[in-house]
């Protein structure tokens, strides 16, 4: 070695390292991936406000960690927190049983920490989230998948999987569900199927991981209560986001669970505190405007999901096939048998639009395969029309389908 060798890391890596990221080179023309919101609604002028108030007002804090509320998060934030969970989902807790996180990205990564080693086994919907099942697949956890129909989780399936780990000897080490706009498929699981739930694993001795974060953009606001506040003995972790709700950008979430389970939690987290400034801003708006806010979000994330649905039946006919989600950012899209939209992904990108395959968000590859996840959030309607008329075009020349496009019959030959 000497000094104009460049070091080499490489051989010094950890083993089990996931694959490097890719470098970003912008976003796409038609952009239909990721959680991204809606850029007019954000409620810019009341955050400037808040900013400004806040550390006008306390901005000293910040020279201790923990903006003098302490490790579980700045205590204003808490204090909105916990009326507003009981107001909307039902839940009783106090500001000291809420830990505020770095994005829920940072509360699945505290629950997994205290609960999972390799080789545990945990059950989570047959279509879920991809950072929760990337997740798992790395800290070499097995995932049991339960499928879904039009009121979420299907209960049979569960109660069959139960039984079925049971006899192997496998006590799962929870039931990870979304449930309340379920990320992909836009369900809500109905009262009685969440009874049910909380019925076996209670029967089954195994904790619900409950996470929320779309619960806030249902369509007509209307939601069963959260399974933490239906279930009568604890063993259900909840876990919520500001993300969805005012910006990713702000990535500023909150896990729900008696001290004891937040102080395992606490001592694992490994940031000295979540960004205070989020918090503090979040603290400072939320009070006075965040129920305000809310509906102004859905009635422009509503529209934009009309534009999708629209511009779906006009260029891929009865080639997409969907239900009409009840609230959130994404609309979940089965195309015919044939298309495999891992393999639609590239040549889709090359034409500038950017979607999400199925099979990354599904514990099931042949399930995932034909289906694709759009979030309808970020684009505006003009591009959202234009990018599923982009989208169709390049199907039909990798896959034959769809075979309507723009409701004009196309001849074999064409
Ligand atoms: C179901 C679910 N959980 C957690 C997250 C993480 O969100 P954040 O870390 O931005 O709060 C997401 C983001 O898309 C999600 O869809």
């Amino acid at each position: 070695m000497n000094e104009t060798t460049p070091f080499d890391f490489a051989p010094l890596f950890a083993p089990n390292l996931p694959p490097p990221a890719a470098k970003w080179n912008g976003f796409a023309k038609y952009n239909f991936i990721g959680g991204h919101n809606d850029a007019d609604q954000l409620p810019l002028g009341g955050l400037i406000k808040a900013m400004n108030d806040v550390l006008t007002r306390e901005g000293r804090t910040l020279a201790t960690y923990g903006v003098a509320s302490g490790p579980l998060g700045y205590r204003p934030l808490r204090e909105f927190l916990a009326p507003k969970l009981k107001r909307t989902a039902g839940i009783t807790c106090d500001a000291d049983e809420i830990l505020i996180t770095s994005g829920s990205l940072q509360a699945l990564d505290l629950v997994n920490g205290i609960l999972l080693a390799r080789g545990d086994t945990v059950i989570i919907e047959q279509a879920s989230y991809q950072g929760s099942l990337t997740r798992l697949h790395r800290l070499g956890v097995e995932t049991v998948g339960i499928p879904l129909d039009g009121e979420g989780t299907r209960m049979d399936a569960l109660a069959a999987a139960l039984d079925g780990l049971k006899r192997r000897g496998v006590r799962p080490k929870y039931i990870y569900t979304i449930p309340t706009v379920q990320n992909p498929t836009g369900t809500i699981l109905s009262e009685a199927r969440r009874r049910e739930m909380l019925r076996l694993a209670m029967a089954y001795g195994v904790p619900i991981f409950e996470d929320d974060c779309y619960s806030d953009l249902i369509w007509d606001g209307e939601r069963p209560p959260a399974l933490y506040a239906m279930s009568g003995h604890g063993g259900v972790i909840h876990i919520g986001s500001f993300s969805k709700s005012i910006a990713p950008a702000l990535p500023v979430g909150y896990i729900v669970a008696p001290w004891p389970l937040l102080a395992r939690m606490l001592a694992l987290k490994t940031d000295a505190g979540s960004g205070s400034l989020e918090q503090m801003v979040l603290g400072e708006f939320c009070p006075a405007h965040f129920d305000a806010h809310v509906p102004v979000l859905t009635r422009a994330l509503r529209a934009k999901l009309e534009t999708l649905m629209d511009a779906l039946n006009e260029q891929f006919g009865t080639a997409a096939e969907f239900e009409d989600p009840k609230g959130g950012i994404f609309l979940w899209v089965k195309l015919p048998d044939p298309v495999d939209t891992l393999k639609l992904f590239a040549p889709a990108l090359a034409a500038g639009v950017a979607i999400n395959p199925g099979a990354e968000w599904s514990t099931d590859q042949s399930y995932g395969k034909s289906r694709t996840r759009l979030c309808f959030a970020n684009p505006s309607h003009e591009a959202i029309r234009a990018g599923v008329a982009a989208l169709a075009e390049v199907c039909r020349r990798e896959f034959g389908v769809p075979v309507r496009i723009a409701n004009v019959e196309r001849r074999a030959s064409g």
